[in-house]
């Protein structure tokens, strides 16, 4: 069975609680419950992992080389600073969709830089949790274009 592996970052074990305001009401298990129903739908499935440390990031990533067919990924604060998770998705075959819950264009000057984004196949902002699906169904509209 195809899968992807979504990714989250730091302080996003908070999503529900965290500045509601600006990330929204849904929780993370209820992101990556809706998300996993969604893709078996379509035959696939989905694992998750959270976690508020670079290394366990960078980690996950090296295990998910020829393991997935992509990689949902919001770094969260570690967009805006890590050149080692850079790295970490450079020297891996699994292409990576760089995922944001908020516009991080219109918010302080900080954010708007992405270290990660020109080593991902795409980034995502803006768009609240719907983000997380478009990411997965770009992966599965992909998957279908290579085998036409
Ligand atoms: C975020 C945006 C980042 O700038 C911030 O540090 C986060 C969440 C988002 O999903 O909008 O923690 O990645």
């Amino acid at each position: 069975m195809k899968r992807l592996l979504l990714l989250n970052g730091p302080n996003l074990n908070l999503l529900g609680t965290r500045e509601p305001d600006i990330y929204g009401q849904s929780g993370l298990e209820e992101i990556e419950r809706d998300l996993q129903a969604f893709l078996i739908e379509e035959g696939w499935d989905l694992i998750s992992f959270q976690s508020n440390h670079e290394g366990e990031l960078i980690d996950a990533i090296h295990q998910a080389n020829h393991q997935y067919e992509g990689i949902i990924f919001n770094p969260a604060a570690y967009t805006h600073t890590s050149v080692a998770l850079r790295d970490a998705i450079s020297a891996v075959n699994v292409p990576v969709i760089e995922v944001h819950i908020s516009n991080v264009h219109s918010r302080e000057a900080f954010r708007r830089e992405s270290l990660l984004a020109p080593v991902c196949w795409g980034q995502i902002a803006g768009l609240g949790t719907i983000g997380y699906k478009a990411a997965a169904l770009a992966f599965l509209e992909e998957d279908k274009r290579k085998d036409d």
